[in-house]
């Protein structure tokens, strides 16, 4: 946790993820009553870790969190939904690991199997690996020292210790993924770093990233929501982390193609009038939630649609004296090259019916 005393000295701490946050504002406003929600959000969080290659005190994460359902299907659609994303992305060579962590009835066997296992190596083992074995077994299988990997050779597989229903959910989610023909392993080692997660886990991993080479973990949790005052409900979420699928992408060389429908329109203007003119309608379009930008630099005609291109705009908006003299502009589509006059008092329904598409 990155926790710190404000100049009062109180105790803050940043927050390190965005499930529990999602689950306080899922109770605070009892979505639970709209039956099943279909959650994502994104922004910065914060753990006091030790830095290194792909692991930052403050990084960013976009994360789903799918809650209402314990069906294991609910556990496939949200795992395709990350492989769709990193698909669509391009990101390429990925594996997904899953496994089943089990729940009260068959978590504590699969912790006693790994601490019978380990007891006689502990001596061997990290400093971090030690602390864990007494306060959090499992996590010992997180351990990324390769001098304690070598001493995991040979656990038994937790998968074989499972109660029947984690087992029966585990074998039903994948094959749900097998239908959706999503490729994967049964990974036993797989344990998440965080503590709420009941039966399914599983990370996307990159061969490219290293030591830290997940760049999306999650699973199940259907204990969380009661252990924060709610019902018991059954839930499924993942996060990416941003920074680790900037770091894939930059060494595959691939530009994520970006599929906007959205418009964005560039105002080319000739002549004072025409630019406050152009900047009338930027601003109108702005404050309608559609994106759109003007010329600062006083540029000529070639130049200004030199910068359209360069930032990418869908549309150029050509506003000369001819029409202002017309009361109308040039509307051209930057993809088709098609163009086509448009009144000044259509101009915002016009462009608005292009969002609408
Ligand atoms: P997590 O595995 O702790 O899960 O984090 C998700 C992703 O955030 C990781 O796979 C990694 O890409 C990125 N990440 C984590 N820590 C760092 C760091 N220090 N620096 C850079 N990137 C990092 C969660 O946070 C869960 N809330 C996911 C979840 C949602 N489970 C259920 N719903």
């Amino acid at each position: 946790m990155y926790t710190f005393q404000d100049k009062k000295g109180r105790s803050l701490t940043l927050r390190p993820e965005g499930t529990a946050p999602v689950v306080r504002s899922y109770l605070e406003n009892n979505l639970g009553r709209e039956g099943l929600q279909k959650l994502y959000y994104k922004g910065p969080m914060f753990r006091y870790e030790r830095p290194q290659a792909g692991r930052y005190r403050q990084f960013e994460q976009i994360g789903v969190e799918l809650i209402g359902s314990q069906a294991p299907i609910a556990d496939a659609e949200v795992i395709t939904i990350g492989t769709t994303i990193c698909e669509q992305l391009g990101i390429q060579d990925l594996t997904v690991a899953i496994n089943s962590v089990g729940c009260a009835v068959c978590r504590p066997v699969i912790r006693e199997q790994l601490k019978t296992f380990i007891v006689s190596s502990l001596k061997h083992l990290c400093e971090d690996c030690n602390r864990r074995y007494s306060s959090n077994p499992l996590r010992i299988l997180d351990c990324k020292k390769e001098h304690c990997q070598t001493y995991f050779a040979g656990l038994p597989s937790s998968i074989s210790v499972l109660c029947h229903e984690c087992a029966d959910h585990l074998s039903s989610v994948l094959e749900f993924l097998d239908s959706a023909q999503v490729k994967y392993h049964v990974d036993p080692f797989l344990v998440r770093g965080l503590d709420y997660y009941t039966k399914t886990a599983f990370e996307i991993r990159s061969d490219k990233l290293g030591a830290q080479n997940a760049i999306c973990g999650g699973g199940r949790y259907d204990e969380l929501i009661k252990e924060l005052g709610g019902q018991k409900t059954p839930a499924f979420g993942f996060a990416f982390g941003v920074e680790r699928m900037l770091m894939v992408l930059k060494q595959q060389e691939v530009q994520p193609a970006v599929r906007s429908t959205a418009p964005f329109v560039y105002f080319v203007s000739i002549g004072n009038v025409a630019a406050r003119k152009a900047f009338l309608f930027r601003n109108k379009l702005c404050s309608l939630g559609i994106r759109a930008d003007i010329d600062l630099e006083n540029r000529s005609l070639k130049a200004q649609f030199k910068k359209a291109d360069a930032l990418k705009a869908t549309y150029v908006c050509v506003i000369g004296e001819e029409e202002i003299a017309k009361n109308q502009c040039l509307l051209k589509n930057m993809a088709t090259g098609k163009q086509e006059q448009v009144g000044f008092k259509d101009l915002e329904k016009k462009i608005g019916s292009l969002s609408e598409k």
